[in-house]
């Protein structure tokens, strides 16, 4: 069965997916990671990040895998440098790359033929597994995401504004959402959820409860 939640940044969704997988019993797929690691590779070759054969190449001929909460890159645990501000600022640039995505692509339904999955992104109903069981576009009011990213930064030792956090996060979801390739659009049969006013429990019970009727439609209909 393959579950797929999109939205834009900071919704909460990493979070949320990890959490469903696991009461589920079914793996994460952080697709987010696997464009932060192509990234951090591109970053460290300095392969100019415009240069969109040699990006292509550079995806198609690196190791991504994730394993529970970490992030291989070549086998090198990349679970931290991934988060690097440097790297989340180039991955749109990355991230837009056609070459890119469609390997990305073939790796997240490769990860999605053997397993259950919960996979996590921007594209993942729209593009990647447009026929997935069940699909949920994950929102929150652009004030409560900058609110929610500006408490993270600052854990990390960064302190920014929450204007500045919005300015940011505003031009990124212009971007992510207006791009040519893999738009981050809801999927016309995703399932809305605006997590503005909800914990995290909250979300991930109303996420549960809805996987939970398809299984059991699913199995009657068996
Ligand atoms: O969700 P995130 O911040 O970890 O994502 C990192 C970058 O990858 C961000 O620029 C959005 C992009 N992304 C994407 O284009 N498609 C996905 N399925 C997942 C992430």
């Amino acid at each position: 069965m393959i579950v797929t939640i999109d939205g834009p940044a900071a919704a909460g969704k990493s979070t949320a997916a990890r959490a469903l997988a696991e009461r589920l019993g079914f793996d994460f797929l952080d697709t987010g990671a696997m464009y932060r690691a192509v990234t951090l590779a591109a970053l460290r070759r300095k392969i100019p990040l415009d240069n969109e054969q040699a990006l292509e190449k550079l995806a198609a001929s690196l190791k991504i895998e994730l394993r529970g909460k970490a992030v291989l890159l070549d086998g090198e645990d990349v679970s931290v440098a991934i988060r690097d501000v440097e790297v989340t600022k180039h991955s749109r640039n990355v991230a837009d790359n056609p070459g890119v995505r469609r390997q990305m692509v073939l790796l997240q339904r490769e990860a999605g033929r053997s397993h259950n999955i919960v996979a996590e992104g921007r594209d993942q109903g729209t593009v990647v597994f447009p026929d997935a069981a069940c699909k949920f576009f994950l929102t929150a009011a652009p004030t409560v995401r900058a609110e929610r990213r500006q408490v993270d930064l600052a854990k990390r030792g960064l302190h920014i504004t929450v204007d500045q956090v919005l300015a940011d996060q505003n031009e990124r979801d212009d971007r992510d959402a207006s791009r040519a390739i893999a738009p981050m659009v809801p999927a016309s049969d995703a399932i809305h959820v605006d997590s503005s006013h909800m914990s995290l429990t909250d979300v991930v019970d109303s996420l549960e409860r809805r996987v939970r009727q398809v299984q059991s439609h699913e199995s009657q209909i068996a």
